[in-house]
C-alpha cells in the first residue's frame, strides 16, 4: 500500500498530547483565478508516526469529509434550510461534516465586469467551496424556475471553476417543484460539476412548517437522507482516491 492510498494513520494518544500539530489541508485543489482549469498538487503525506518505540501501534482514522450545504431560500423559516439542518445531523454517521453556507444573501448581483476582482463576500464563497469535498443544495422553486439567490451565487462561480468536478447532490423539499430541480441540475451540470444523481432526491415536505427534529423523527425521511448521504460519501472517497488524496 502506498502512502497516497492510505487513510490518515496516526496514534490517537499522540494527537491528543500534541495539539500543536495541524491538520493538512483538506484537499490540495488549486484553483486558477479564471477559466475552467484547475490543477492538483501532489497529495500530502497523511501519516503520523507514534512518537515512541513503546507506542508503535497505528490506527486508521478516517478523515472527515467536508460538505458545503447551500440553501437557495433566504427565508428565515425556510423548509429547505431545515432539511439541510436535518441532513447535517444525518451526515455525522457517514463522517460528513456538513457546513451550512449562510452568505447567499450577501452576494451582490452578479456582474461579469467584477468577476476577476470580486468583493470579499464572493471571495469567501469561493474559498468555502474550494475547501469542500462536496456540495449539497436544497432550493425552492419560484415561478417554475430556480430562485434568483441560488442562480446568482452559481453565476459567481461559473468561470472561477470551484464547481469543476465537484460532487454535487441536490435535494428537493417539495413534491411539486420538479421544474426548478431539473433546471438547477442542468445549470450545475453545465458548470462541469459532478452531479451525483443517486444522491439527488425529493422529499415531499411541501412547505409544511416542520422543524429539523420533526424531520429526524420520521424514519422514512431519515432513510432517504441517509441513503443520499451514503452515496455522496462514497463518491467523495472515490474521487479522492483518483486524485491521490487521503
Ligand atoms: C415567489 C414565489 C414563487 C413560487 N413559485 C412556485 C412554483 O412555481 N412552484 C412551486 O411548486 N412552488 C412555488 N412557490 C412555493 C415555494 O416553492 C414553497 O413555498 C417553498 O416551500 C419555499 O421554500 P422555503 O420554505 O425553503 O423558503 C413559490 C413561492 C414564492 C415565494
Amino acid at each position: 500500500m502506498t502512502i497516497q492510498q492510505r487513510s490518515a494513520i496516526c496514534s490517537n494518544a499522540f494527537l491528543a498530547h500534541h495539539p500543536a500539530i495541524t491538520e493538512p489541508p483538506r484537499h490540495n485543489r488549486i484553483l486558477s483565478n479564471r477559466g475552467f482549469s484547475s490543477r492538483y498538487k501532489a497529495p500530502y503525506t497523511a501519516i503520523r508516526n507514534s512518537p515512541s518505540a513503546h507506542t508503535n501501534r497505528q490506527e486508521i482514522i478516517p478523515m472527515p469529509r467536508h460538505v458545503l450545504a447551500i440553501c437557495g431560500s433566504l427565508r428565515a423559516q425556510s423548509i429547505n434550510r431545515t432539511l439541510l439542518l436535518a441532513a447535517q445531523k444525518c451526515g455525522q454517521a457517514h463522517g460528513l461534516e456538513i457546513h451550512l453556507y449562510d452568505g447567499l444573501g450577501n452576494l451582490p448581483i452578479f456582474n461579469p465586469d467584477n468577476e476577476e476582482t470580486p468583493p470579499k463576500s464572493v471571495l469567501d464563497f469561493r474559498a468555502k467551496l474550494a475547501q469542500s469535498d462536496a456540495v449539497l443544495i436544497a432550493s425552492p422553486e419560484y415561478a417554475h424556475g430556480v430562485t434568483g439567490a441560488i442562480k446568482n451565487a452559481l453565476d459567481w462561480v461559473v468561470a472561477s471553476g470551484e464547481f469543476m468536478q465537484m460532487p454535487v447532490a441536490a435535494i428537493n423539499a417539495s413534491g411539486r417543484a420538479t421544474i426548478a430541480q431539473a433546471a438547477l441540475i442542468e445549470t450545475i451540470r453545465t458548470m462541469d460539476a459532478n452531479i451525483i444523481e443517486q444522491a439527488c432526491l425529493t422529499i415531499a415536505l411541501n412547505g409544511k412548517n416542520y422543524s429539523a427534529e420533526d424531520i429526524l423523527n420520521d424514519p422514512e425521511t431519515v432513510g432517504l437522507l441517509d441513503q443520499s448521504l451514503g452515496v455522496l460519501k462514497n463518491v467523495i472517497g472515490f474521487s479522492h482516491q483518483k486524485r491521490g488524496i487521503a
